[in-house]
């Protein structure tokens, strides 16, 4: 049994009340939440406003994902706004401070998650993942919606499944980016149990049977 957790990236920005509400109608129990800072990844979405905003309007489980640099900055922020995720990249800080944003965000009562880009290999997470509620292993280069599904990460979403079995088993393992109906079972197969789909997923002309088609 997976989670969809539709990337709201891909959502109508004049519209996004309606959106979140039709996701919830369609039987989504879960918002990916894409914050970029134009300097982590080539590309700028939303801050903790939004996040803020969006917390009283909806009871569905904001997933946030930081794509940005020494993500410690700003963390307080996305939690006390309603993160109920919060997951920043292995890759954004020294190994230290990364050990300190992810107790920082597990003290301040958010569940801490650590995500991998294409490059970096599993073993980087080893230290973290008896530290987190979720791992997250991107499927694109982060930064932007609607790219190419890289099926090459699969051996390193199976193998990051094996090492949580070890440590830490009630741990998600999520994949992101160009995923859809057409290789969802590939990464389910592999371990994945949190499923992101952005353009796919807003696409769709039938939401409801989307997401029963991602969890089943
Ligand atoms: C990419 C983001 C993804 C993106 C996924 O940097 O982290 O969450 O919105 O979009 P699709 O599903 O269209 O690849
Ligand atoms: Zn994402």
């Amino acid at each position: 049994m997976a989670i969809l957790s539709p990337s709201i990236l891909s959502c109508d920005y004049m519209n996004m009340q309606r959106d979140f509400a039709a996701c919830k109608d369609a039987g989504c129990k879960w918002l990916h939440v894409d914050i970029m800072d134009g300097h982590f990844v080539p590309n700028l979405s939303f801050g903790y406003s939004l996040v803020q905003a969006m917390r009283p309007t909806t009871d569905l489980v904001l997933d946030v994902h930081l794509m940005i640099d020494t993500p410690i900055r700003y963390v307080e922020n996305f939690c006390k706004a309603g993160a109920d995720y919060l997951t920043i990249h292995v890759e954004a800080d020294t190994p230290e401070n990364i050990k300190k944003t992810l107790e920082k965000i597990r003290e301040l009562g958010v569940k801490p998650g650590i995500v991998v880009k294409p490059k970096t290999p599993a073993q980087a997470l080893a230290p973290y993942l008896s530290m987190v509620d979720m791992v997250l292993v991107m499927t694109v280069e982060p930064g932007f919606g609607g790219q190419k599904f890289m099926a090459d990460m699969m051996p390193k979403v199976k193998q990051l499944r094996a090492m949580l079995d070890e440590v830490n088993p009630q741990c998600h393992l999520e994949v992101d980016g160009g995923v859809g109906l057409d290789n969802c079972e590939l990464c389910k197969e592999n371990g994945a149990d949190v499923i992101v789909a952005g353009s796919a997923y807003f696409k769709a002309s039938d939401s409801a049977a989307f997401v029963k088609k991602i969890e089943a």
